[in-house]
């Protein structure tokens, strides 16, 4: 082949797109991570992202942990470390699920960069393309994105104000095998504070997911971000303490500390463990060993649970502000869950109110922002009427402002 270019002169434009993997067709950017974009206006209020406020991030707690670390643990907390994790955080971490009746121990733990990255692992380890996932409908938004990239195809089960309509689970499964012949790689279930539904399974659901996984010789993965910011009534048992053999469970530092720091967990059965641990190596070798070791100091200090029992109270009363607020508000029609935690609730709105289009042509104008429901359907088979809405990052006073807001353009809307 003769090369007779002249880069000086003609500067080939490579066609990237005809390169790219067919992987690459399924992935899509997140649409809340647009929809950030159009809501960095600061005019705007924005109940759209997940944010925790970052006026209660222990920012004086991080600092010190820093300087600790740095002076106690020196090099070794720059250098590289084991993919699984730092042995005394995986420690306290195995005991601090003991309270939940997980029997784990540090060999069934894993430090990741997020739940995130153990969702994109999940799929990873156990998503052909083409393979069924059973999610509850709607589900996380960045689990869908994270699977699409493995190319997985979802069934999925109603859920109500109890969260995941456990005994729909049999026919998604009857169709899991229908449409591929093979069972679907895990059952996915968000058992606190659902985001972005806001609810709760109760127990007695969750001990049928145990009942139905175990029947159906099914892994669970539990994804429980929101669990340890309950505002109202007892904790209940995750799934995990009842099939810990079959249950992998998705931990995270984001929402009790800070998400910036990167850090999750995943816990698992011992056997599993070396699976995770090849998956991640390709991806990042380990979770970094400075940021384990400064939230390692936070844990074992004893500073993490006080600080979360605080933002258990601030985040009670930003979560009571909106739903008065929305009460006073929103007109007649519209319908909301009333969460026991997490930072989410979930509305509906009449039928002839579409909440992408509402979004676009109302509600930005109104200056107020949310994310509609249709984004966390994986085959946007509903989701039209609803939207999400965020309440811990705005403060008390904007919360009522973006929910009057809100209703003042849901009122014309609904006028018209
Ligand atoms: C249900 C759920 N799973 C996983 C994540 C990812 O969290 P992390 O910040 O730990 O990656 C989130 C974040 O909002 C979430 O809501």
């Amino acid at each position: 082949m003769e090369l007779n270019l002249d880069l000086n002169r003609d500067i080939p434009v490579l066609d990237w797109e005809s390169y790219l993997a067919t992987r690459t067709e399924r992935m899509e950017s997140s649409a809340i991570r647009e929809l950030l974009k159009i809501t960095q206006n600061p005019e705007i209020i924005s109940f759209a992202g997940g944010l925790p406020a970052p006026e209660f991030f222990p920012l004086r707690e991080v600092e010190e942990a820093c300087c600790y670390v740095t002076k106690k643990a020196g090099a070794e907390a720059l250098q590289y470390s084991a993919t699984e994790g730092y042995r005394p955080l995986k420690e306290f971490l195995a005991h601090s699920m003991h309270k939940y009746g997980v029997p784990a121990n540090p060999e069934n733990v894993l430090l990741t960069n997020g739940s995130q990255q153990a969702l994109d692992l999940l799929g990873k380890i156990f998503i052909d393309p083409g393979q069924f996932v059973l999610t509850g409908r709607p589900t996380y938004l960045g689990a869908i994105q994270a699977w699409n990239a493995y190319q997985a195809r979802f069934h999925t089960v109603n859920l109500d104000e109890q969260g995941m309509i456990v005994s729909e689970l049999e026919h998604a499964y009857e169709k899991v095998i229908q449409d591929s012949g093979r069972p679907p790689a895990f059952i996915y279930v968000l058992p606190n504070f659902h985001n972005p539904a806001g609810t709760t399974l109760p127990q007695e659901r969750r001990e049928k997911v145990a009942e139905f996984a175990t029947e159906l010789d099914l892994p669970v993965v539990e994804d429980d971000p929101y669990g340890e910011l309950r505002y109202e009534g007892e904790d209940i048992p995750p799934i995990c303490s009842m099939i810990p053999e079959r249950t992998i469970y998705l931990g995270t530092f984001s929402k009790t500390l800070a998400p910036g720091l990167r850090l999750g967990w995943i816990v698992c059965p011992e056997k599993l463990m070396s699976r995770f641990v090849q998956a991640k190596q390709g991806c990042d070798l380990h979770t970094g060993t400075f940021v384990q070791y400064v939230a390692n100091d936070i844990c074992q200090r004893g500073i993490l649970k006080p600080h979360v029992k605080r933002l258990r109270e601030r985040y009670r009363e930003r979560r009571d502000t909106m739903l008065d607020a929305m009460a006073e508000f929103w007109p007649q029609g519209a319908s909301w869950t009333r969460p026991h935690g997490g930072l989410f609730l979930w509305a509906k709105v009449p039928e002839h109110i579409d909440t992408l289009q509402f979004l676009k042509e109302r509600a930005i104008k109104e200056k107020v922002a949310y994310v509609p429901g249709i984004h966390f359907y994986p085959n946007q088979d509903g989701g039209r009427h609803a939207m999400r809405l965020n309440f811990s990052y705005a403060d008390p006073d904007t919360i009522v402002e973006g929910s009057r807001r809100l209703g003042k353009a849901l009122k014309k809307g609904l006028s018209e």
